[in-house]
Order: C-alpha cells, then sequence, then structure tokens
C-alpha cells in the first residue's frame, strides 16, 4: 500500500463510525455557504443523505492511482453535468469534506492526513472537470418512452427514443436515468441492452427492487409517452474489434442488458468467433428473455445459450450459480470474457474465472454494486 493510499484509509478510520454524522455535517455545511446548491440534490434526502459523500469517500480511497482511472473520472465528470454541477461548486464539496472530517476526528487528525485529503480530491476533481469541459454533447437528453413492456414478477423491457439530438455510444455501455415525472433528480444508471441503430432507440431492461426508488418507478410506473432524461454514456464494456479470441458472455438476470448489445454489435460483422452465453437466474420467471436469446442462437451458428437457475429445481437445464455453470464447460484459456450483473453474481463469477485462470486482462466487467 502506498503511503498516500496508507494515509487516506488510516485517516478514515478516525471517523468511520460517525459516518451519518459526517454526511450531516458536509450537507449542512455546502447548504449553508450555497443554499442554491440543494436544488442539485434530490428532493428527499434522508433515505440517501450519504451518497455523495460515500461516493467521493470511495472514490478518494481507491482511486488512489488517478490516472489509470482517467478515463472512468473524465467519464464521471461528464455525467456529473446532468446534476447541473459546475466547475466551481468542486471547490465548495472539497471544503466541506475536508471541514467534515477534522471536525469529526477531533484531536487525532493531523496536516499529513489533511494534505493527503486535499491532493487526492483535487486530482480527481480535476480530472473530472476535464472530462466535462471536453464534451461537446448537451449534459443529458429526453428520450421518450415508445413501448414499455412487462417481463416477469418485476423486469420491464422498454425502449425509448432521444429527442434534440443523437446519442452516440458503444454497445456494452450504460447511461445515467432520471424519470422526473415520478422521481425527480433521482438518476440511476442502466446499461443500453441494443446496439446502436439508424433509428436512434434505445432498449433498457429494469428490475425493480424492493425498495428501489428508480427501477420501481421505471417497472411500474412509467408509460408509453412519458419522457425520460438520459445522460452521457459510461463504462468501458466493450468489444475489441481487433480481437480474433472467441468470446464467453456471463449475465445474471437484467446483467443480460449489455450482453444483448454486445450480441447484437457481433452479428453486424462476427463471422469467425464463437460466442458463448450464459444467462443466470434464480428461477424460470426471471430468465425474462431467453425465446430471445434462443431466437438468436438459432439464426446464428457461431452463437451459444446456456440458460440456468440458482433456485428452481424443477428448471430443466443447468441448476447453480452461473459462476459454477461456466466452469462445467471449457477450457477457458484462450476467449474474451464479459461479465455483468449483480455485485456478489460478478463476484463469484470472478473468483471463479481466477480459480480456472483466466486472465484478468481478458475480463471486463460491470457490477449493478460496488465489490
Ligand atoms: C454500471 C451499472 C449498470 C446497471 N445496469 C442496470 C440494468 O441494465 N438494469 C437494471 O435493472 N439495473 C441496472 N443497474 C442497477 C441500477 O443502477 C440501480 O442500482 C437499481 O435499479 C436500483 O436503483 P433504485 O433507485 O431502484 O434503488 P435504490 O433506491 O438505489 O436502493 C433501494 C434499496 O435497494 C437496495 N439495492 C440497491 N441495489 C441493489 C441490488 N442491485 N440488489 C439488491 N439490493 C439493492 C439498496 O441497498 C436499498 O436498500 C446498473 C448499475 C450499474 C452501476
Ligand atoms: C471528487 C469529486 C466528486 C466525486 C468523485 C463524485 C462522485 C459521485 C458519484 C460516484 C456519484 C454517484 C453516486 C450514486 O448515485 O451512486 C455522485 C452523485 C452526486 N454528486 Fe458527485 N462527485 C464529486 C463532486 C461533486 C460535486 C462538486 C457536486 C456538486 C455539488 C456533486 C453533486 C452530486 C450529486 C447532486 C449527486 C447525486 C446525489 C444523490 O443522488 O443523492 N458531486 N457523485
Amino acid at each position: 500500500m502506498g503511503n498516500l493510499s496508507r494515509l487516506l484509509k488510516e485517516s478514515w478510520t478516525l471517523v468511520e463510525e460517525q459516518q451519518d454524522k459526517v454526511a450531516g455535517y458536509f450537507y449542512a455545511r455546502i447548504f449553508l455557504s450555497n443554499p442554491h446548491l440543494r436544488n442539485l440534490f434530490p428532493v428527499t434526502m434522508d433515505v440517501q443523505r450519504a451518497r455523495l459523500l460515500g461516493a467521493i469517500v470511495s472514490a478518494v480511497q481507491t482511486l488512489d492511482d488517478p490516472d489509470r482511472f482517467e478515463e472512468y473520472l473524465r467519464q464521471l465528470g461528464r455525467d456529473h453535468r446532468k446534476f447541473h454541477v459546475e466547475p466551481e461548486h468542486y471547490e465548495v464539496v472539497g471544503e466541506a469534506l475536508l471541514e467534515a472530517l477534522r471536525t469529526f476526528a477531533g484531536e487525532s487528525w493531523s496536516i499529513e492526513y489533511d494534505q493527503a485529503w486535499g491532493d487526492a480530491y483535487n486530482v480527481i476533481a480535476k480530472k473530472m472537470i476535464a472530462g466535462a469541459e471536453a464534451d461537446p454533447n448537451p449534459a443529458f437528453w429526453h428520450a421518450e418512452v415508445l413501448t414499455h413492456e412487462r417481463r416477469a414478477r418485476d423486469i420491464a423491457v422498454m425502449t425509448c427514443r432521444p429527442l434534440q439530438y443523437p446519442l452516440e455510444y458503444r454497445a456494452g455501455q450504460y447511461v445515467s436515468v432520471e424519470a422526473p415525472r415520478y422521481q425527480p433528480r433521482l438518476w440511476r444508471t442502466y446499461s443500453m441492452a441494443n446496439a446502436p441503430n439508424k433509428e436512434g432507440t434505445i432498449e433498457f431492461h429494469v428490475r425493480a427492487l424492493g425498495a428501489g426508488w428508480v427501477s420501481s418507478a421505471l417497472v411500474r410506473r412509467v408509460q408509453v409517452g412519458d419522457l425520460l432524461r438520459v445522460a452521457a454514456p459510461m463504462g468501458t464494456m466493450t468489444l475489441d474489434r481487433k480481437s480474433t479470441r472467441d468470446v464467453v458472455c456471463v449475465a445474471g438476470g437484467t446483467g443480460l442488458a449489455p450482453v444483448k448489445a454486445l450480441i447484437e454489435e457481433l452479428t453486424r460483422y462476427n463471422r469467425t468467433r464463437w460466442v458463448h452465453v450464459f444467462f443466470g437466474a434464480k428461477d424460470r420467471d426471471d430468465l425474462y428473455d431467453l425465446p430471445e436469446l434462443n431466437k438468436l442462437a438459432a439464426r446464428y451458428p457461431w452463437l451459444s445459450v446456456v440458460p440456468a437457475c440458482s433456485d428452481d429445481r424443477n428448471f430443466v437445464g443447468e441448476q447453480g450459480n452461473i459462476g459454477e455453470v461456466v466452469a462445467r464447460y471449457g477450457p477457458w484459456g484462450d476467449h474474451d470474457f464479459f461479465v455483468s450483473g449483480s455485485a456478489s453474481m460478478v463476484k463469484n463469477t470472478l473468483r471463479t474465472l481466477a480459480e480456472l485462470k483466466v486472465p484478468a486482462v481478458r475480463i471486463k466487467y460491470d457490477t449493478f454494486g460496488d465489490i
């Protein structure tokens, strides 16, 4: 662990147990000195008051080598324009962060800690600001919902079309989405489930999580004709067109969305690469897009699909977690891997791939949460 990383982790332990209070103080500092910034944040903040603070703390701590995360930070900065964040706001937030840490760490805080957090925050903020300034596109697009279909208990497949300008993205990427009619100022990320097309339509696959604010609005309330907002595309889980290796996609639940987009891109040019899709879910109902996948597999001889259920004894097919199922096939020593789904699914799959000696450089993944 580098010295900077050690200082950041060590100092965080001084306040970690008081995170809620630190967050309260942090926001109070921002809003007292700059009341207009309150409008950038969700209307109700009690449920998730630590979201921004948590995001900054984990960014500062995990991105201790910011050059490695250059592209991610540029994309994050570009994406932040959807909140109406301006370059001068970074200083306000950075000062509030340091003030909150100093206050709650009390006498154990030191100049070294102060310097470490200030330096790390400033490097990250600079890269985010540069990313935002370099982007010629609008901060977000208004997109009209064209179709909305309920699949399974809690999953919807919907398409929308950005108005004003085309939204350029690559298969495998994701965007932040807001449903302003139902949950204003709450943005969550969803993967495009199709490759870019001439009509400019975008498909999303969304699962409503029990207490989830945005996902349940997208699945249960959004109607055809509603306007969503969609921000700049992000993510690097894209195809390397120069690679000649065969491909393995491992998807859990709606983690299938980016995989569907990758398959669609492959249908446009692939003749030589075998593509194996492993699609896992709890039960048959959750295999919400299997008929579509099977149709694609019947049409493209290079595509094979293996569905699996982890919690459905009556399912005729593979049983178990999707990572375990992948391990039953193979060998996988010379393939490009794409893994997408919930944090636990991605974590388990990455562990299995490491056991199977798949080189980490060949694995691209997106997780729906922190791992
Ligand atoms: C890169 C990326 C791509 C994504 N792509 C998709 C996609 O294509 N389709 C899709 O359906 N989702 C996708 N997600 C997840 C999505 O962004 C939201 O996290 C999810 O819809 C929940 O948002 P919410 O507002 O409904 O829940 P929140 O209000 O944020 O959370 C409500 C509650 O649910 C819990 N919770 C949140 N997320 C999960 C989870 N994954 N599993 C279990 N409990 C959880 C929280 O702890 C909280 O208690 C993606 C996430 C990322 C980071
Ligand atoms: C180093 C600087 C920053 C980093 C690393 C950072 C990172 C993040 C991340 C990762 C999220 C997403 C959290 C999530 O919804 O899952 C987020 C949300 C947010 N950020 Fe930032 N951010 C930074 C600076 C700022 C600044 C300067 C502002 C302007 C006031 C800002 C405003 C917001 C808002 C409004 C949200 C949404 C909060 C919510 O939904 O509750 N951020 N930030």
